[in-house]
């Protein structure tokens, strides 16, 4: 094989086997962040913009009904909205993110 025959093999090599990555990611509240600081999560993102219909009695993600549940289904949801950027969830330093899939049952998170 001449040296121009293997780098174009290489060339080819390196062409096609670029990996395609697909990092899937959610915000959520880190797990010790405070009652108080869940709760400002929940005001601040539903009231901007975020439906939070879903967290109330009766909504697909009011189980579990924990304020921890509650804040991340919000928060995701408001990063989800603002153009998944990393500042959408930054929530007073408590956002977090995960890669599992936190929905639960009926609770589908926005992904
Ligand atoms: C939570 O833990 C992180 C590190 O894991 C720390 O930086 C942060 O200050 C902690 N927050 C609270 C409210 O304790
Ligand atoms: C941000 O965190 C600080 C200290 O943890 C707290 O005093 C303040 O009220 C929080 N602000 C908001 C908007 O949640």
């Amino acid at each position: 094989m001449s040296s121009l025959q293997l780098l174009t093999l290489l060339l080819l090599i390196s062409t096609v086997s670029i990996p395609v990555v697909t990092c899937r990611q959610w915000c959520t509240p880190m797990p010790n962040t405070s009652d108080e600081q869940l709760q400002a999560n929940i005001d601040f993102a539903c009231s901007n913009g975020v439906d939070c219909t879903p967290i109330q009695p009766g909504g697909n993600c009011y189980n579990p009904n924990t304020l921890f549940d509650h804040a991340s289904y919000v928060m995701n949801a408001y990063y989800h909205s603002h153009g998944r950027v990393e500042d959408a969830c930054r929530f007073n330093r408590s956002g977090c993110f995960v890669v599992v899939d936190p929905s639960k049952d009926s609770c589908v998170y926005y992904t």
